[in-house]
């Protein structure tokens, strides 16, 4: 942040870190590299592909928009492809660009081969879209002098530079602007393994001695999430630092940490918890609209759509109908609630 003009207020670029020490916390542990970058190896792959492409033909790499829940690595991606180009990373989000006037702004600063990562993408002012695919597409950006029918506008050519967007609801961009990426790269949840790699190596980093069982149980109480595995493994630190041995992660030691910080059996969290809840004990089991369903866990819709949806999806807790969202019967199991008489549940 706070390179250049580029960033005007943005308080949401790491969405989900609670608070500066949990930023702080997030940038340190961020691999750098694309070789550091564990799992997801489809666009892992497909990316060094499109990054060693423009670097051997000493262009600017192709326009890259990476979606997927948060916490599995969006950012972290932006910043790596960066580094790998070479490029000076200019930060900015939806958001922060109300007007196209603000993303004019943006886009006359840049310098070849910059890379401009925009995050939440999808919440950008329509206006300023508009101004963004032409760019992408023609290098240029008409910037308009003056209102009503004096206004003239001055094109305005820009040094070839690559963008890179992040958005968690890649379906609400809209075609054109979608059409303008070279690439698209979806990020899904990362399996245990992976986890454990992830956690193995922020181990290292901070210092203490994880063992593989603590390692193991982590991983599968991470929600598939490296942003969660990476907290939890803090968590698990500061346990030991207050009743166990300092820097000597153990089973034991997990098993206590998520027990205080009330991580149950499959890593789900608050939010999750009481979605499931609230679709077995108020609502029958479903289904019921997303938007009543956020009403009562007292959540934005999209809040609910993206952070806790995905995964309890993807875990096989809740399915999505035409008619809404319903729970499942491992919904009820796993609350340990009993289901409703068989044949009326989805799933
Ligand atoms: N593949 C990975 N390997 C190692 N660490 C990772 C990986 N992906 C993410 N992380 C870690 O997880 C944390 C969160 O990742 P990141 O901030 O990139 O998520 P995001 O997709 O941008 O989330 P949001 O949608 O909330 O902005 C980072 O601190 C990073 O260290
Ligand atoms: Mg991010």
């Amino acid at each position: 942040m706070g390179d250049g003009g580029a960033v005007s207020g943005d308080q949401r670029l790491v969405t989900g870190a609670a608070d500066e020490v949990e930023r702080a916390a997030e940038a340190a542990l961020r691999p750098r590299r694309l070789e550091d970058f564990t799992g997801q190896e489809v666009v892992r792959g497909q990316l060094s592909v499109v990054l060693r492409s423009a670097l051997a033909r000493g262009v600017a790499a192709d326009h890259v928009l990476l979606s997927g829940p948060p916490g599995l690595g969006k950012t972290t991606l932006a910043m790596i492809i960066a580094n790998e180009v070479d490029g000076a990373l200019r930060l900015t989000s939806g958001p922060a660009i109300q007007h196209a006037g603000d993303l004019a702004a943006v886009l006359s600063s840049l310098e070849e081969g910059d890379v401009l990562f925009i995050d939440e993408i999808h919440r950008l002012a329509r206006t300023a879209e508009e101004m963004l695919y032409l760019a992408m597409e023609d290098f240029r950006v008409d910037i308009v002098v003056g209102k009503g029918p004096g206004a003239t506008s001055i094109p305005l050519s820009l040094p070839p530079f690559t963008v890179v967007g992040a958005t968690t609801r890649a379906g609400l961009l809209p075609a054109p602007l979608r059409d303008r990426f070279g690439f698209t790269g979806h990020l899904d949840f990362y399996g245990p393994g992976d986890l454990t790699r992830i956690l193995r190596r922020s181990a290292g980093l901070l210092g203490v001695h994880l063992e593989e069982e603590a390692a193991d149980e982590l991983a599968r109480r991470s929600r598939g999430t490296p942003r969660v595995a990476n907290r939890l493994l803090r968590r698990v630190q500061d346990w030991a630092e207050v009743h166990g041995a300092p820097g000597r992660l153990d089973l034991s030691a997990a098993r206590s940490a998520l027990e205080v910080f009330e991580v149950d059996a499959l890593g789900l969290d608050r939010l999750d918890r009481q979605v499931l809840h609230a679709l077995c004990t108020r609502f029958g089991g479903g289904p019921v609209g997303l938007a009543t369903l956020a009403v009562t866990v007292g959540e934005e819709p999209e809040t609910v759509e993206t952070v806790a949806e995905p995964y309890l999806v993807r875990e096989g807790l809740m399915v999505r109908t035409p008619r809404g969202r319903a729970a499942t019967s491992a919904a009820y199991e796993h609350l340990g609630l009993v289901p409703p008489a068989e044949g009326t549940l989805f799933g």
